[in-house]
């Protein structure tokens, strides 16, 4: 029907298509991810960077598969568009069962978009061959999974669609669901066909959305945050500065990461926030933001480790620039390595990583009791509980955070990024409040891999048997501690390798610069010092004349005997068994291929026992499990279950999270 304006001749132009078989009509000129997921609460469709970098949005607009972020309701005009909720049954229940069979589901937050990249495909060759698929699914970015299982997954969807497979619907329900059975999991439905519930993803009532100003510079003077303009703009609610946190400190480990920088302070990074805008929608909130006037003094930024340590250094924290020390020392490395037949000196450089997870961090916060509750994208909810009651100053009781599904996470979500912001809003004006970080925003603002420069010296006798081993690890924490001290300490502990020799003396330092700041990444910090002691050992092989194969097998460590860092290796130790069950290939292929070895802890480590609690709860017959370990994507939701399932001689029907 049309308006009064629009019968005056006043009207806005209407753009009309079709979306999974129904005609809607706009006059929004706006992105059809924008449109299919405000207006039409199409969720599947998901947001991972709204520049047509990642094909989480993708959708399928006149039998192809498109980016729905890089496509208009204006271009849309007359033409059919399909999302994940407009598939048939048929090819729900064959993509849910070829994901969930081939294991091609992790943190989810790629796959709806790999479905209609997959039923693009489908629709126009039945029986593609994989090398068609991975041509389909070529924008479409996975970070957890890899490809190999969403490959497949889609040939067998294709088989199921042409009849040649057919669907065991028993597996899904999972008659046995015990540790070690091959496990359906429990998150296959929901995220296959994207109704599982991301931050992003939920509604709320009466919601305000908030974002920060952030430093153009790394290292700059705030000199004056003028937010007249911004506040005078209708819709802006508030804009909150360093003087409306209680503790500006937080951090995850040392709290020396300020939640704004407060005028007359210096910045330490570009993700640093100045100042936070509260409006009541986001196209307000974008408008706001422009009209916040930061008066900068612009300083010489600490742009290096080797900068970071020069004397006359500017210091990037009022302690300096030293952030965290480590020296794990055994034996007698300096003479050992003097007694050496052969000896390698070599200096590392490897540099930041990013995790490029495909959920960009969200939270939504409102009041709760006499605190707030705080629905979270997280690694860790009770950390994220125990720094926003930093924050606050309050007891941890008082905030209560709840996770939703986790896009992904690789470790870069294990310090707060939107959560406190979140909180602090709520709290100050008792609203609902959303911050979700662009693409560009989570770039900048959560912590890296870190960098590393480092110098290692490795010395063996006439054979190739390790002496000693001595080396300096410097590592670019950037502008915040983040996870400094543990990563340094993994880095440091397993530099040495999983060898057996008992002469080392390492000493790790984490410097502060005005880089983004690094944490935690999958590996914590063992991947940048291994990388460098297996270079070492080619060489050395080289040195002594044997392969590189050899010289790892004479080294290996075995049961019962003592790593350099003084831990005895325990029986299920078989690093030998494994350099032989590889020696064939190895020897047929060399020297055209490569070969390395790593070790790394699991759980906590460095001797300290893992613990972990769980609650169930029978609610109307069927059973929920309550537990504080995250899955972001790597399946511990389901591993739970099956503990469970085992433990209660239950099946899988039992639990709660069925997702069907
Ligand atoms: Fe693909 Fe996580 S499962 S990005």
């Amino acid at each position: 029907m049309k308006t009064l304006e629009q019968w005056e001749g006043n009207m806005a132009e209407m753009y009309t298509f079709t979306v999974n078989g129904k005609l809607v009509e706009t006059d929004k000129d706006v992105s059809l991810l924008r449109f299919m997921r405000d207006e039409l609460k199409l969720k599947s469709i998901k947001d991972g960077c709204s520049q047509g970098a990642c094909g989480t949005c993708t959708i399928i607009i006149d039998g192809k598969a498109t980016r729905a972020c890089i496509m208009t309701t204006k271009r849309a005009v007359g033409m059919n568009i399909i999302s994940v909720e407009g598939l048939t049954d048929l090819e729900k229940e064959a993509f849910v069962y070829a994901f969930g069979v081939k294991g091609a589901v992790q943190c989810g937050f790629c796959t709806p978009g790999m479905v209609m990249a997959g039923k693009a495909l489908i629709d126009k060759n039945p029986n593609p061959t994989d090398d068609e698929i991975k041509e389909a699914i070529k924008a479409n970015i996975c970070r957890c999974t890899g490809y190999k299982k969403i490959i497949e997954a889609i040939s067998l969807t294709a088989a199921i669609i042409r009849g040649d497979e057919k669907i065991d619907t028993e597996l899904e329900k999972g008659e046995n669901f015990g540790v070690g059975d091959d496990a359906f999991r429990i998150d296959v439905r929901e995220k296959v066909l994207g109704y599982g519930e991301y931050v992003d993803d939920m509604e709320m009532e009466d919601m305000l959305h908030a974002s920060a100003v952030r430093t153009k510079y790394p290292r700059a003077r705030i000199l004056d945050i003028d937010y007249s303009e911004a506040l005078a703009l209708e819709g802006v609610v508030d804009v909150l500065t360093a003087k409306d946190v209680p503790n500006n400190k937080v951090g995850h480990i040392q709290q020396d990461w300020d939640v704004m920088i407060a005028k007359g302070d210096i910045t330490r990074c570009v993700g640093d926030a100045l100042c936070i805008v509260v409006a009541e929608n986001e196209d307000i909130l974008k408008k706001a933001k422009q009209l916040v006037k930061i008066e900068y003094e612009v300083l010489e930024p600490v742009r290096s480790i080797e900068e970071a340590r020069a004397e006359n250094a500017p210091k990037v924290h009022e302690n300096g620039n030293l952030c965290q020390t480590r020296h794990v020392t055994r034996g007698d490395a300096k003479t050992a390595i003097a007694n050496s037949k052969y000896v390698i000196t070599e200096t590392f450089e490897t540099p930041f990583t990013e995790h490029a997870f495909l959920e960009p961090e969200c939270a939504i916060a409102h009041p709760y009791k006499d605190g707030v509750k705080i629905y979270s994208t997280d690694q860790s909810v009770f950390d994220t509980r125990k720094e926003v009651s930093i924050m606050f100053g309050w007891d941890p009781e008082r905030i209560v955070v709840e996770n939703k599904l986790v896009g992904g996470g690789f470790g870069g979500k294990e310090d707060m990024s939107v959560q406190h912001i979140a909180a602090l809003c709520a709290h100050k004006l008792q609203r609902t409040v959303k911050i979700k970080f662009s693409r560009d925003e989570s770039l900048s603002f959560h912590p890296k891999r870190h960098k590393m420069l480092g110098t290692f010296t490795l010395g063996c006798d006439e054979n190739g048997i390790f002496q000693g081993l001595d080396c300096e690890i410097n590592f670019d924490t950037g502008a915040y501690a983040s996870l400094c001290g543990p990563v340094l300490e993994r880095a440091c502990t397993h530099s040495v390798g999983p060898y057996c020799y008992q002469n080392t003396d390492i000493r790790g330092y984490g410097y502060y610069t005005n880089n983004p700041p690094a944490g935690a990444f999958r590996g914590f910090g063992v991947c940048q010092s291994e990388f460098a002691l297996e270079s070492m050992i080619d060489l050395l092989a080289e040195k002594v004349g044997i392969t590189p194969w050899e010289i790892r097998y004479r080294n290996a460590i075995e049961p019962g005997k003592v790593l350099p860092n003084g831990q005895i290796a325990d029986c299920s130790t078989a690093l030998k068994e494994t350099l032989e069950a590889v020696k064939d290939v190895y020897d047929k292929h060399y020297p055209q291929v490569g070969i390395a070895c790593a070790m790394k802890n699991a759980g906590v480590g460095v001797g300290l026992p893992d613990k972990g609690r769980a609650k169930l709860i029978v609610n109307n017959g069927i059973i929920e499990i309550y537990c504080g370990g995250t899955d972001i994507g790597q399946g511990s939701a389901t591993i739970f279950v099956q503990m469970a399932a085992e433990t209660l001689k239950l099946p899988r029907t039992a639990f709660a999270n069925m997702g069907c």
